[in-house]
């Protein structure tokens, strides 16, 4: 049975992805699109409710984005957030006022009203507002619902037409009873059946994957990362020996983990799983070559070869599989910006494999869903909560030359920094860290005698998207215990030092 959707139409808003990450973590399936869809396609959609995001724009700006009134006479329930709830009174006859000074943070909202929307929601709460304009007059036939110092509407309704708007964010976690909102909207306005659970999905997806591959030939490439795990996991739980997987080995994978792969995939789930050792053919590539974007340029054509000898080997396939996940789909509409790094992915795979169609089962979920699937699969919690690791691997984080020698030392290295986090229980607070070998030696003294050799350096973020990341505040002492570690245990290491910036400006890998 196909779930219940509910439609997320995309303003621009920063806070876009996390609306309908929330919706579905209440339990109800919903897509992002963009706010330019028609009347007709968003009918054709047939949501059960709409959400109208927040955005940068303003709705006197001829070039905002602006919504068709009929939309409102569709009979589908409407929740506007912020610029959302701009535009619904605007487009409805209400008046919106731009503010002298913008209201930024925590306010107070105190309820006016009493509605459906606000069940269980005391008088008085905290809410985060981030706005310039205001909702200043309701259309006729709402009422406000409430209201905070500076803000005379920062909650409106028509019951008798489930037309709703929020001039502050619920799904920020500062709005204290945020999600009450968008679970009072989904459950008590919309309606929603809550169908949308991570079991269901499995299910629903092996029956689609073995009614639509049949007894035909699928291919995948793993990586070990989680998003190719699970999808490889899922097709195998759905059409068992009939999926070949290949994971190639660049040599440039940390300590024990190709290893890990094999033994989880291979030896315990009994995946047919391809293992193709090419360590030396990659390092070989990297000599000499010490520019970051030639270096992930040449292990990203290397990955493409390397998966090609393997794929003729195997011959034909009718699928390939890919590990798209949901935020890869959603169509920004931000234009194009700058290419800071060029990343490698299994993007180029297509060109080289014989097949006859993508699968792409993954493509529907947050990285978050991806998660939960991976452990409804029954895969280990060390491969579902893997931390993201880069395709070109430790050669970015090597600076300058990759050379077997400093790929043992860094592998040494990031496996102390590694086991001392998890011993103090920071391994999944933390987004990402690593160990990171800088080209600058510097001198040392080790019992009598003077070292000259490499400073490592830790990295370690927190994040939600890698969009943004700000450095960990990893307590001394477990510094103090991986620098000690690190200096007496790993070759050629004499100096550790911390990275302290954030991204923006700097990036989570140092290349
Ligand atoms: P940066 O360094 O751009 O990294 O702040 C953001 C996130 O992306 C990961 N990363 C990559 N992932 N291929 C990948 O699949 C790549 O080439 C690549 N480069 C960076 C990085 O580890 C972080 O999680």
């Amino acid at each position: 049975m196909e779930h219940q959707k509910v439609l997320v139409l995309d303003f621009g808003g920063q806070y876009n992805q996390l609306i309908a990450r929330r919706v579905r973590d209440l339990g109800v399936f919903c897509d992002l699109k963009p706010c330019d869809m028609t009347v007709e396609e968003i009918k054709a959609y047939d949501p059960i409710g709409i959400i109208f995001t927040g955005g940068p724009n303003s709705v006197y700006e001829e070039s905002s984005p602006h919504v068709s009134k009929e939309i409102f006479s569709l009979g589908i329930p409407v929740l506007g957030i912020c610029y959302g709830c701009q535009l619904t009174a605007y487009t409805l006859g209400g008046e919106v006022t731009h503010a002298i000074t913008s209201e930024y943070g925590k306010r107070e909202v105190t309820l006016v009203k009493e509605s459906p929307l606000l069940k269980g929601i005391p008088q008085k709460s905290v809410c985060w507002m981030s706005h310039t304009d205001y909702v200043s007059k309701v259309p006729a036939g709402f009422s406000v619902l409430g209201q905070t110092e500076a803000c005379p509407v920062a909650i409106f309704a028509c019951e008798e037409r489930k037309i709703y708007g929020v001039q502050y964010h619920p799904e920020v976690v500062h709005s204290e009873y945020g999600n009450e909102i968008l679970k009072n909207f989904l459950y008590e306005i919309c309606k929603a059946a809550g169908d949308w659970t991570m079991s269901n999905f499995v299910a629903e997806q092996i029956e689609k994957i073995r009614k639509k591959v049949g007894d035909k030939k699928v291919l995948c490439a793993m990586s070990g990362g989680v998003d190719s795990a699970v999808a490889a996991t899922l097709i195998y739980k759905a059409v068992g020996s009939q999926l070949t997987s290949v994971f190639v080995d660049h040599g440039l994978l940390r300590k024990y983990e190709a290893d890990e792969v094999m033994s989880v995939f291979r030896d315990g789930l009994g995946m047919n799983l391809i293992k193709a050792d090419c360590g030396e053919i990659f390092v070989g590539k990297l000599v000499g070559v010490t520019d970051p974007e030639t270096k992930r340029k040449i292990i990203g054509e290397e990955f493409i070869r390397a998966f090609e000898k393997e794929a003729k080997k195997i011959g034909a396939v009718d699928y390939l599989v890919q590990g798209t996940i949901y935020p890869d789909v959603i169509e920004s509409g931000k234009g194009k910006s700058a290419v800071i790094k060029s990343h490698h992915n299994v993007g180029g795979l297509p060109s080289v494999v014989d097949f006859k169609e993508i699968i792409e089962p993954l493509r529907d979920l947050f990285k978050d869903e991806v998660r939960k699937v991976g452990f409804e699969l029954g895969l280990p919690r060390k491969v579902v909560m893997r931390q993201p690791f880069p395709g070109p691997g430790l050669a970015i984080r090597i600076m300058g030359e990759v050379t077997p020698e400093k790929l043992e030392t860094l592998r040494d290295a990031d496996y102390i920094f590694r086991d001392e986090i998890a011993k103090a229980g920071l391994d999944e607070k933390i987004w990402q860290y690593f160990a990171v070998i800088t080209n600058s030696p510097t001198v040392g003294v080790m019992g009598d005698f003077r070292t000259y050799e490499n400073v490592i350096a830790l990295r370690a973020v927190t994040s939600v998207d890698a969009m943004t990341a700000d450095w960990a505040r990893i307590p001394y002492d477990v510094l103090e215990k991986i620098s000690t570690r690190i200096v007496n245990e790993v070759k050629h290491a004499n100096r550790i030092v911390y990275d302290i910036t954030s991204k923006p400006p700097a990036t989570i890998e140092w290349e």
